[in-house]
């Protein structure tokens, strides 16, 4: 096969979800579909005996959640797929928002019961921001549901998308029958004792053979199906691969992934729907896929990832070319020649070495400390810089007090690294020097990581103090000299690793009171690249 080819048939996307949507599940699925795992139950266990695929950490087995994104990779009728996992907990991470700038779509799960919850929200918003296309799995449609056309209209009014269903519920919970295909003009009946890998036959059935649907669904439902379908065709967008393309029409699916119910239809439609791998921005230019050099950047760095091996692994997504392991390539951070020698594709807690991997793939490789969230790795003929990967702003904030001082040194490194990581963020407090820190965090479980981390790896406990911050902004140039700003007690100025300086406030009115009380006071946003 060609490079163009293999580059081509690669699908690489993320599936996003509240906790207990059913993301796990569903991936569970698609894994089985694609031969990757064996047996349902292997992606999670709840705290119990099965285990995460994704499951790295201690504390992740302890708790029975997933708090590391992982990548999964399976074959499907001649498509090469990547899966990247993102955290299920409602805890997360900018770990989340980076997976995301790594995937070329995203499947949304929603619990039909549930609608839009806040997690959904978030991601949508990276997903939005990225102009990705973005499929929705309403879920648990054998259980009580809202009503489908709520469901749409919610999704539509929230993030200003516009939905096409695919297929179309026959009822939900006890009286759930099955979909209707509305593009091929076909029934899936649902049968509750469907959850093994057998394909389930469409049933050819177009909505005015009355006499066939009602001996498949009953004369009520099909009086109620022919309405909705009516309506729906009447109403709903019309479909237009480009606008799906551009994330702004979200094909919709219904199905129950417990009951490996619909999951294949959807996998069959989104594979031949969805992005092969996009072009990614250098600085100044775009790079296509198919551009004969091998690029990649790095969008997450992972530590300790198996006590086993301990080590970092230095995830990259390859945005154009070919990658071969042992050839000479650029790191362009640190302006030198590196050579990837074990180059990794992840399964759970079993690593393949691979020789090859191309554009739209993940490869995680070891990272002897070298390499940075956004780093980009090249050829030497050939140098590119991507644009940077966003920072999140930190939505909580807490004070980080060493207490022994005769770990100092492994504080100050532990810390260093972790932030490195991108886990946390550090900030200090002018004059306070090392020791006295604030560490800023997406979700709060970070701290708890943090703190797993620092004893186990480093040895090192401290004293942790919350603090009620919850914004953050830069301060400007010419904002005046931020010692002598008028602030709020509720305030405070600290500066990050790169010296720049920044406000925290507890609320709205501090910030506000800032910029009241300081004309010369420039604030920015957090969020940047
Ligand atoms: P998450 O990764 O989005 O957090 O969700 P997960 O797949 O873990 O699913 C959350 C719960 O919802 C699980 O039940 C799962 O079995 C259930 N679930 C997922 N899909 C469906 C579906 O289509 N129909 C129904 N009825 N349930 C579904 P749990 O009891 O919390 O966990 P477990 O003990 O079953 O693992």
């Amino acid at each position: 096969m060609t490079t163009r080819e293999q580059i081509e048939r690669r699908r690489t996307f993320a599936i996003i979800s509240h906790p207990d949507a059913g993301k796990t599940t569903l991936t569970e699925k698609l894994l089985l579909y694609g031969g990757a795992i064996q047996s349902a139950g292997t992606v999670k266990g709840k705290a119990s005996d099965k285990h995460a695929v994704s499951d790295w950490m201690d504390l992740e087995k302890q708790r029975g959640i997933s708090i590391t994104s992982s990548v999964m990779q399976f074959e499907y009728e001649g498509f090469c797929i990547n899966i990247l996992d993102t955290p299920g907990h409602q805890d997360f991470s900018e770990d989340t928002y980076r997976t995301l700038m790594a995937a070329d779509s995203a499947v949304m799960v929603i619990d039909a019961a549930k609608g839009i919850e806040p997690q959904t929200r978030k991601l949508f918003k990276v997903c939005a921001m990225r102009g990705i296309p973005i499929f929705t799995f309403i879920n648990k449609m054998d259980r009580e549901a809202r009503d489908p056309f709520d469901l749409l209209d919610e999704l539509e009014k929230e993030f200003g998308i516009g939905t096409y269903p695919m297929n179309w519920p026959i009822g939900c919970g006890q009286d759930f029958k099955g979909v209707y295909d509305r593009n091929k003009k076909c029934i899936l009946a649902f049968d509750e004792f469907h959850a093994g890998r057998r394909k389930i036959e469409s049933i050819d059935c177009g909505l005015d053979d009355i006499e066939k649907l009602d001996s498949l669904i009953g004369e009520r439902q099909r009086v109620e199906l022919c309405e909705q379908v009516e309506l729906l065709d009447g109403a709903s967008f019309d479909f237009d691969i480009d606008k799906v393309s551009a994330g702004k029409l979200s094909p919709v699916f219904f199905g129950s992934a417990l009951n490996n119910f619909g999951v294949e239809a959807f996998l069959e439609y989104f594979i031949h729907m969805t992005s092969a791998p996009l072009s990614h921005m250098t600085e100044s230019k775009e790079i296509s896929p198919f551009d004969d050099t091998f690029s990649a950047f790095v969008f997450k760095i992972q530590a300790n990832m198996n006590k086993m091996h301990r080590d970092r692994i230095a995830f990259m997504r390859i945005c154009s070319g070919k990658f071969e392991r042992n050839k000479e390539y650029f790191h362009v951070q640190q302006g030198k020649s590196i050579k990837l020698a074990q180059p990794q594709q992840l399964m759970a807690q079993e690593r393949e070495i691979i020789d090859e991997a191309y554009a739209g793939d993940i490869i995680g490789v070891f990272d002897p400390g070298i390499f940075s969230i956004g780093d980009t790795i090249c050829e030497s003929s050939n140098k590119i810089t991507y644009g940077g990967i966003p920072t999140f702003a930190p939505e909580h904030f807490a004070e980080i007090e060493q207490i022994d001082s005769m770990k100092r040194k492994q504080f100050q490194k532990g810390m260093e690294q972790i932030a490195q990581e991108g886990a946390i963020q550090i900030f200090f407090m002018p004059g306070c020097g090392m020791e006295r820190v604030i560490v800023g965090v997406v979700g709060v479980l970070q701290y708890e990581v943090l703190e797993h981390r620092m004893k186990t790896e480093y040895g090192v406990s401290y004293r942790q103090t919350p603090q009620r911050f919850q914004l953050i902004r830069f301060i400007g140039e010419g904002s005046g000299n931020p010692q002598e700003l008028r602030l709020s007690r509720d305030t405070m100025w600290v500066q990050d690793v790169k010296g720049n300086d920044l406000l925290i406030f507890e609320s709205e009115f501090d910030r506000r009171w800032a910029l009241e009380n300081n004309k010369e006071l420039k604030l920015y946003e957090f969020n940047k690249s």
